[in-house]
């Protein structure tokens, strides 16, 4: 196969890993008991076995000991994030070097892999054409659900077929919360089957203080970064567009907030802030205009809003019609049979609620029709389906309309809608995402060889070089909360939205009028994998700040 040159002189990249994993020996450390972020009683009763496991570090020395060789397989689930073959190449050779006969699985095509006997031998050759590539092509990725103890139990058939003693979930929150819920099932079923989980999103939504990163947000945010300095370039230069980008991220705004501290835009808009202030489409629309008139005075009739993919969830109004949504078209065959988009609007309108109908009904069609698109296998809005950079464009220009008969508006008006996500999703890693993924799957594999399960994989200190990472496991049960999905309480991983309170949002509250006004843009360019530490192994400003602003 044809490879890049810069694919074959990355191939050759030797990933870093924490101290405490390089030299063989490895001491096992544990802290206290530990518990959930809330709702103790009720997860501790759903999670007998994994409930309350201590924290655990890995220290350099202990004794080099021979362990057993072990059969291990992989999932990836979810959408892709860069790193995954990083991950599962630091697996590979976490096992290898504590015993060469150990062998790794891949399941094929997500956690469906699994249930439905789709697996490969990830050899050593196969696993070296992947080494610091982006992308999930080396097994596939997917989003079917495991809930369901049939699946549970087609897994143990498989993984007692193969030898499999211990399987690894590379997944978000949702994916590891069912690693747990599988983990826990294992052990009370005394199947000998552990499950690690790693954590991996590019939304960057799964953390907290023992995951201070997921894998895939560094690289996609420098990513989509260098693409907003391009057009924040061609803005200064052409002068005559206003560019409004979607950026990816399901729920938070993560995504939109680091682009923002790397570019330095116009606007950016956080959901977190649009719900916490209780805003209505409306006001995100004037916060919209008033910066584009305010430009316009100076004479500047162009500039670049951030717009997070969720953005629409966050409105109060639309997050209530929104839920109304997902509750009649759950399994909704009327509806479904309904033909045309008029008729299907309409049925819509008369099963909302009075306040609801009205929203949808003032939507654009098109927009209102995205809306009612199927939901993903978690219950979840394709958010990445629904054109909020449009329905902005929209909004605005006939706001600065209105503002221009009323005299308070001078300006040209002139827009481009762009949504960055895909572009992003399976970058080349950086060099902080190669290292950062292959220590995640190096320490999985000591995990594994600890015998644990309930874990997710944790590299902490991530600020610092990587040889003063500290690797260890969380029990993922520290993570959960209760809350109501499809109708019902489920122990869950909490999200981490955008804190206001926190060091990110901060900095970039104290600047944000400033670079509304005026052209302040920062170009970051492309990642770079060779040359100066400075321009090549620097996290993310979201990782700097919350580890400077602790
Ligand atoms: P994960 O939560 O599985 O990591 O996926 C995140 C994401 O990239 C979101 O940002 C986006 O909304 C969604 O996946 C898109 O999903 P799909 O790949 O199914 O279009």
């Amino acid at each position: 196969m044809a490879i890049s040159a810069l694919q074959k002189e990355r191939s050759k990249y030797q990933p870093k890993l924490p101290k405490s994993l390089r030299g063989g020996a490895i001491k096992l450390v544990e802290g206290a008991k530990t518990q959930s972020v809330a709702d103790q009683a009720e997860i501790a009763k759903l999670f007998p076995n994994t409930y309350g496991m201590p924290v655990i570090s890995f220290e350099e020395g202990g004794a080099k000991v021979s362990l057993p060789a072990v059969n291990v397989g992989v999932i990836l689930s979810g959408g892709q994030a860069p790193g995954g073959h990083n991950v599962i190449s630091g697996v590979f050779d976490g096992l290898k070097a504590l015993n060469a006969d150990s062998k790794l699985y891949g399941f094929l095509g997500g956690p469906g892999g699994l249930v439905d006997h789709q697996y490969i031998e990830l050899t050593a050759s196969i696993i070296d054409e992947y080494r610091n590539t982006g992308g999930f092509d080396i097994i596939g990725s997917g989003r079917t659900k495991l809930e369901e103890t049939a699946q549970y139990d087609k897994g143990v058939e498989i993984c007692n077929k193969l030898g499999i003693k211990a399987l690894i979930v590379i997944g978000g929150d949702d994916s590891n919360t069912n690693a747990c819920v599988l983990a826990e099932y294992y052990l009370e079923k005394k199947t000998g089957i552990q499950v690690i989980g790693c954590p991996k999103t590019i939304d960057g939504d799964l953390k907290n203080d023992w995951i201070e990163t997921s894998f895939g947000f560094d690289t996609a945010c420098k990513v989509y970064s260098e693409l907003i300095g391009n057009i924040e370039r061609d803005a200064n230069s052409a002068k005559k567009y206003w560019h409004f980008i979607k950026l990816m991220g399901r729920s938070a705004s993560h995504i939109g907030l680091e682009c923002a501290l790397q570019t330095q835009p116009n606007i950016c808009i956080i959901s977190e802030e649009v719900e916490e202030k209780k805003q209505t489409l409306d006001e995100v629309v004037s916060t919209i205009a008033n910066a584009v008139a305010k430009r316009a005075e100076k004479g500047d009739n162009f500039g670049i809003a951030l717009i997070p993919e969720g953005l629409v969830e966050f409105i109060p109004a639309m997050k209530k019609l929104i839920s109304e949504l997902n509750d009649l078209l759950a399994h909704n065959d009327e509806f479904n049979a309904i033909q045309g988009d008029e008729a299907k609007s309409k049925y819509v309108i008369s099963k909302l609620t009075k306040e609801s109908g009205d929203v949808f009904a003032s939507l654009p069609a098109g927009f209102a029709k995205q809306l009612t698109l199927d939901r993903d296998p978690h219950g979840n809005v394709q958010v990445s389906k629904i054109e909020t950079e449009k329905l902005l464009i929209e909004m605005v220009e006939a706001k600065l309309k209105t503002m221009k008969a009323a005299g308070q508006y001078k300006g040209k008006f002139s827009a481009q809608g762009h949504f960055f996500g895909y572009e992003g999703r399976c970058a080349a890693p950086s060099n902080f995402d190669a290292d950062y993924c292959y220590s995640l799957g190096y320490t999985a594999a000591v995990l594994i060889n600890q015998g644990k399960s309930g874990y997710m994989a944790s590299i902490r200190n991530c600020e610092k070089p990587a040889d003063q990472w500290i690797a260890g496991g969380i029990a993922i049960t520290m993570m959960m909360n209760m809350e109501r999905r499809h109708g019902k309480m489920k122990p869950v991983i909490q999200k981490a939205l955008v804190r206001l309170d926190g060091a990110p949002f901060r900095a970039f509250a104290a600047q944000r009028e400033k670079w509304a006004v005026e052209t302040d843009y920062i170009y970051p360019g492309p990642i770079q994998y060779f040359g100066p530490t400075e321009v090549c192994d620097q996290p993310t400003c979201t990782l700097k700040l919350e580890k400077a602003g602790k």
